[in-house]
């Protein structure tokens, strides 16, 4: 059980953690990832507000996608909030494409339109935080920062066995084990090494404990897992109850795009039945879907029905009748483009 007591900020050039994490990287690294082929700090930027709370066999369309529409910012500052939007459609977590839209506006007026170089200006742009101001520092520079995702979390609480009461002193040290073990050097190859790490040989229920390179120092090796369990505020789920009309045409569908809030905002949804304008009688199809969020569970009753012409919802709605044909160019969450799509 190791308690660490450092309180250094800088990194080391290269302790023997750092030099086994790079070797294993340089043998069994996954080295096609698309973000690691093709490599400017633009894309790298991309691939790592994209991996943020998102696998990566989800991520790798989705960025191929977007590098092939906005390959560099100058492509990206041409976008409007709305088409990045679009393109994100379906990967969730909507705020991280709003931050991008942000963010390149930035880059744009105070930064001669370049990524920063530096961890300071990184961190202080919309939708990167501390840990992926790291990753972008050591992957797209080469400069050795720490990181702290999910996966190094898994790594180094295992490699120094730690335990504390909440998730906020865990967290705490965890970064502080992260400062001391990021080498200076090779940063591109320890970064994605130990990353790699906690993706396979370190995985959350099946560790392997007899391929992982750094097993001979680590305190929780060839160990029953361990349960962390801290005291963190359980609390449930909200539940959100959405009553939708979704009148179409042979060719266009009503949507309207929705305003700030708590969940899918400036995402393109059907109209609440409240605002439709439709009679309670109409003959419709009704579906009823369950989707949860990260934050709350949403319980969808959606009444789709054909009609012969669009009308006019008389409301201040931001809506529109869109052609089916052009749904891809709008976001829409997953649930309302299937349905969508089937009509
Ligand atoms: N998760 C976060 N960043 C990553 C990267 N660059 N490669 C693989 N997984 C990641």
């Amino acid at each position: 059980m190791a308690m660490v007591q450092l309180n250094q900020k800088k990194t080391s050039s290269m302790n023997n953690f750092g030099r086994k994490i790079v070797n294993w990287y340089k043998k069994y690294g996954r080295h096609d990832l698309p973000w690691r082929t093709d490599i400017s700090p633009y894309s790298i930027w991309i691939s790592e507000i994209m991996l943020q709370q998102t696998q990566v066999k989800t991520v790798i369309p989705y960025f191929n996608n977007f590098m092939q529409k906005y390959p560099n910012l100058d492509a990206l500052l041409e976008a409007s909030e709305d088409e990045i939007l679009a393109q994100w459609s379906g990967l969730g977590f909507y705020r991280r494409a709003k931050n991008i839209y942000k963010a390149c506006r930035t880059i744009c007026e105070e930064y001669n339109r370049k990524l920063p170089d530096n961890i300071s200006d990184l961190e202080s742009l919309p939708g990167i935080g501390r840990s992926t101001a790291g990753a972008i520092m050591s992957i797209a520079y080469n400069e050795g920062y720490p990181i702290l995702d999910a996966n190094v979390k898994r790594v180094l609480g295992r490699y120094e066995k730690i335990s504390f009461k909440t998730e906020n002193e865990r967290n705490k040290n965890l970064w502080l084990i992260s400062e001391k073990l990021t080498p200076k050097k090779e940063s591109f190859e320890y970064t994605q090494g130990i990353m790699d790490l906690g993706a396979t040989h370190c995985s959350k229920s099946k560790p392997v404990c007899n391929l992982c390179p750094i097993n001979k120092g680590c305190d929780s090796a060839f160990q029953e897992i361990e349960k962390v369990t801290l005291a963190k505020k359980i609390t449930p789920k909200p539940t959100v109850k959405l009553d939708f009309i979704l009148p179409y045409t042979k060719n266009e569908v009503l949507m309207h795009k929705k305003r700030a809030s708590e969940y899918w905002e400036s995402l393109w949804i059907p109209v609440d039945e409240k605002l439709g304008n439709i009679s309670d009688d109409i003959k419709c199809l009704k579906i009823n879907i369950n989707h949860p969020l990260s934050h709350l569970n949403l319980d969808m009753s959606i009444r789709a029905f054909e009609i012969d012409k669009k009308y006019d919802l008389g409301s201040n709605l931001d809506y529109k009748w869109i052609k089916k044909n052009k749904v891809n160019d709008y976001a829409m969450p997953t649930p309302i483009k299937k349905i969508v799509n089937t009509l």
